[in-house]
């Protein structure tokens, strides 16, 4: 019997996997039989993942992609049509964060979150999409955020573009069902990677906002970058063949009550 969650002869496309959680999706996808292409804005550490896969016997290929780069989205969809061929799933995990109420956001500040969050988002998912339709359908994969369920205090910019993310995933999902495109997304709470390093050492006391970062989650850590890889292992995979426009939740118990 065929192993269940096997992405095996599957390709699939990683965006921000250079680090944290898109490091993550692409070694558990990896490990799970795939050919995985690792993108990021920053070469080299797609590149240094890309390694890191292989060394240990998976198929990976690194690729440079700003998602913010309408014309680059569209030029390594064709990249990897004509190196490697069908994408079946596709993974938009790049994202950034800003940490402010809105007089402390500036229109600058809310333009760099929705260029990589929503817009970049909308441009890969153009790009590959007809690509995946005329394949006969595929999976995509975005990582939203519990800050696109519920607000999230000092979050105002980046809790809008995680809205706008669960928007976007369930107006696809609904469009392109009948074609065999399935979109989904995640809905992490705090999840231990650089993302969340970077913006604890903003706070003027670093540890006491770990603690309180911890003290939200009711399991009172924060997640592992693999336990938000194994819930997309789940929605990339055949197994998830009726699970499309949902929003899956992985923030170990924050808004399952007071
Ligand atoms: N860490 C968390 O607690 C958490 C919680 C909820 C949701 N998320 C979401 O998960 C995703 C991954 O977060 P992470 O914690 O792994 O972050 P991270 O900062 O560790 O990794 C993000 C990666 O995206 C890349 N990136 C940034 N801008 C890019 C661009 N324009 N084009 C392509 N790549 C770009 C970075 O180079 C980096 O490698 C993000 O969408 C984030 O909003 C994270």
């Amino acid at each position: 019997m065929r192993r269940m969650f096997s992405l095996k002869g599957k390709l699939a496309l990683v965006t921000g996997a250079g680090s944290g959680i898109g490091a993550a999706i692409a070694e558990a996808f990896a490990d799970a039989g795939a050919r995985v292409v690792v993108t990021d804005v920053s070469a080299g550490s797609a590149a240094e993942q890309a390694a890191r896969l292989t060394r240990k016997g998976g198929q990976a290929e690194s690729m440079e992609l700003d998602v913010t780069q309408e014309t680059a989205c569209e030029a390594v969809a064709a990249e990897v049509d004509r190196r490697f061929g069908r994408v079946h799933i596709l993974v938009n995990n790049a994202g950034v964060g800003h940490v402010g109420r809105l007089l402390q956001t500036t229109t600058a500040d809310l333009e760099r979150l929705w260029s990589v969050n929503v817009r970049g988002v909308f441009q890969v998912t153009r790009a590959f999409l007809p690509r995946m339709i005329a394949a006969g359908g595929g999976a995509i994969v975005n990582l939203a955020s519990i800050a696109g369920i519920v607000a999230v205090r000092d979050r105002l910019a980046y809790t809008t573009t995680k809205f706008a993310v669960v928007g976007f995933t369930k107006a696809l999902a609904l469009d392109h069902a009948r074609e065999g495109i399935r979109c989904n997304c995640i809905c992490p709470g705090r999840v231990e990677t650089p993302f969340v390093t970077k913006m604890i050492a903003q706070y003027p006391d670093p540890a006491k906002a770990r603690a309180e970062m911890e003290a939200t989650q009711a399991i009172g850590r924060m997640a592992e970058p693999r336990e938000i890889a194994a819930a997309a292992l789940y929605l990339a995979s055949d197994e998830a063949g009726s699970t499309t426009g949902t929003a899956m939740i992985v923030d170990g118990g924050w808004t399952a009550g007071k």
